[in-house]
């Protein structure tokens, strides 16, 4: 990497490869490439005690029993095997509740349920980006089987009343699914304590490498139904063919232990770094909106609206930063941001948004030169 490349703030899209990550997968790439379920020799019985342990790491992470965790390409795939899964082992007809704040890796399978004859109710978010509990034990009629709220935003970092809305599906029996994908790594997720029966977690949000997640299925309330959507050989319990990726699953558990150790104090830096980065902003620049919740929020997030500009010339201008307006993962998509949208935010206010994602890497010099660059760049474009 060059150092005239712009300062990376867009840790909610991906996050670089901790090198304690890199240095741990590094053997699993090269001498040791056994596949885990070929046993019969010792190549396989390395690679396969390696998963195992990694699966331990991950595990911990989330306070669950190792084989819990399933694993899969990513959040996107554990999503749509959530959704997919518990709905496709249910009668036909079987009701589905999500909600407009989503990543569009559930909206889309929630969307593809319906297209195969299932039914989704999509409830609305306020206008911090948050889900009411209330409206989904509105929502739920005698044939919902499952409900998925997010942990946390990838856009604004709203924080979900995920707790509340656990004891609700409990309450009626119903499987209760989180994506978590922006959260584990700084939040306490503990499904010990938290009554999350499916949870999705990736590991490139985390410092782990791309294209590694994992689904965990709990089995305190018993063995939940699910349909696979790979068939094969039969690996992670049938409900995940295709042989395993040791390197990644190997950096996975590394970052997952890494995490385990460091996320308490990485994320009280990021707030604080954050929170400075909101201070010198609003205070240089008026016409600031703030997206999202004021309190419940991840630490790490920063997502604004600056009136009086047009939102691409103000994306356009901003070289000096890489930054994202809405979400990355569906920048195949230019509409504005569905989530923003959802919050009630007009059309060019949601245009011109900006989400800020901080990491282990930001530094304070980082933000105080971000803050001079925007400063600079909206002046600019306000006198034209
Ligand atoms: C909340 C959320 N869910 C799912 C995903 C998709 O994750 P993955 O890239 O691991 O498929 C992302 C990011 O892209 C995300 O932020």
């Amino acid at each position: 990497m060059t150092s005239d490349l712009p300062i990376y703030l867009d840790h909610h899209s991906t996050t670089p490869v901790d090198p304690r990550v890199y240095q741990v997968m590094k053997p699993w790439l090269t001498s040791r490439f056994g596949n885990a379920a070929s046993i019969s020799h010792v190549y396989g019985e390395i690679a396969r005690e390696a998963i195992e342990a990694a699966r331990r790491q991950v595990a911990e992470l989330v306070n669950c029993q190792p084989d819990e965790v399933i694993f899969t390409s990513g959040a996107t795939e554990a999503n749509n095997l959530a959704l997919k899964g518990v709905l496709k082992a249910a009668p036909s007809g079987s009701h589905l509740i999500v909600n407009r704040g989503e990543h569009k890796a559930v909206l889309d399978p929630a969307e593809s349920l319906v297209r195969d004859g299932y039914a989704a109710t999509i409830i609305e978010i306020d206008s911090n980006g948050q889900v009411d509990p209330n409206k989904i034990r509105d929502a739920i009629t005698s044939k919902t089987k499952l409900v998925s709220v997010m942990y946390a935003s990838n856009e604004v970092g709203t924080i979900n009343p995920i707790a509340e809305i656990a004891e609700i599906c409990h309450e009626r029996n119903i499987y209760f699914h989180s994506d978590a994908t922006q959260a584990v790594g700084l939040l306490p997720v503990d499904l010990q304590k938290q009554t999350i029966d499916l949870l999705s977690i990736s590991a490139h949000k985390n410092y782990g490498p791309q294209g590694i997640g994992a689904l965990i299925v709990r089995r305190d309330r018993g063995r939940i139904p699910l349909t696979p959507l790979i068939d094969g050989g039969g690996h992670e319990r049938h409900l995940r063919s295709g042989t395993l990726p040791v390197a990644m699953i190997v950096g996975f558990g590394e970052a997952c232990r890494i995490a385990s150790e460091e996320k308490e104090s990485d994320s009280l830096r990021l707030s604080t770094l954050r929170d400075h980065l909101w201070t010198g902003l609003s205070s240089s620049l008026d016409g600031l909106h703030r997206n999202g919740h004021p309190t419940e929020c991840l630490p790490n997030n920063l997502n604004i609206s600056v009136a009086g500009v047009d939102g691409d010339a103000l994306m356009a201008s901003l070289t000096k930063i890489a930054v994202s307006s809405g979400s990355a993962c569906t920048s195949s998509d230019p509409a504005p941001s569905h989530v923003l949208r959802a919050m009630g935010i007009s059309e060019s206010l949601t245009k011109a948004s900006l989400r800020f994602g901080l990491g282990r890497s930001t530094t304070e010099a980082q933000i105080d030169f971000s803050i001079e660059h925007v400063t600079d760049v909206v002046q600019t474009l306000r006198k034209l």
